[in-house]
């Protein structure tokens, strides 16, 4: 799918911080299944998609964080981060296919807009990521967890070229929730 969107995509500065904390509360739910209560989810918005953690992730070296934006408004962002992946089970999944789970970037984000989804935006965010995370980092792997449920998002990391390779669970809200691992090796 080509891309058919004046959207810039660009990396992420501190100043879109607060932006993307609203982008981040808008579009967490999307990926999150029927069953995931409200409560669940506005405890993850509280503890894992506060200001503090995302102005962490765009100041962390080892992360990259690229957003598109329509002038000042920010539509989509994705966040890559490079080192050891720090979920056991996802780990011992990418050891089972043979990959080195200590050196390897994880997509940990990828959120659009409704708008924005079926533009082929999503498919540039996630090349820009990736790309600057390797040029920041050098080439590795890239892995990531979804939702079991979230068959979007599937067919979208599969066309980007991931397959599944494991399950973990991925906790909301203190709710442990069933995810694929998918690896692009
Ligand atoms: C995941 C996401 C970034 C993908 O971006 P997108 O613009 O929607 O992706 P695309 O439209 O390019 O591709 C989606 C694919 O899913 C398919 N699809 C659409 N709706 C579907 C559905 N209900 N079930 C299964 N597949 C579906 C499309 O046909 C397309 O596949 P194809 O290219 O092989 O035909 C975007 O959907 C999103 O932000 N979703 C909400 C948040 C989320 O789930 N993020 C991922 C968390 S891990």
């Amino acid at each position: 799918m080509g891309v058919n969107s004046p959207l810039t995509v660009r990396p992420a500065t501190v100043t879109d911080v607060p932006a993307l904390v609203e982008l981040a509360a808008v579009t967490f739910p999307l990926a999150c299944p029927p069953s995931t209560t409200a409560e669940a989810i506005a405890e993850h918005l509280r503890v894992k998609l506060s200001a503090e953690v995302i102005g962490g992730w765009v100041a962390r070296e080892d992360s990259t964080v690229v957003v598109a934006a329509d002038g000042d408004r920010l539509c989509a962002y994705a966040l890559v981060v490079t080192g050891p992946c720090g979920d056991p089970l996802a780990a011992r999944a990418l050891a089972t296919v043979g990959v080195d789970p200590d050196h390897i970037h994880e997509l940990s984000k990828i959120y659009a807009l409704p708008a924005q989804q079926g533009s082929g935006i999503a498919a540039a965010l996630l090349d820009a990521c990736v790309a600057a995370a390797v040029d920041a980092h050098g080439e590795a792997p890239v892995w990531l967890g979804t939702n079991s449920e979230n068959a979007r998002a599937q067919a979208f990391y599969r066309r980007c070229g991931f397959e599944v390779v494991g399950e973990r669970t991925f906790n909301v809200g203190g709710r442990d929730e069933s995810d694929v691992v998918m690896l692009r090796a």
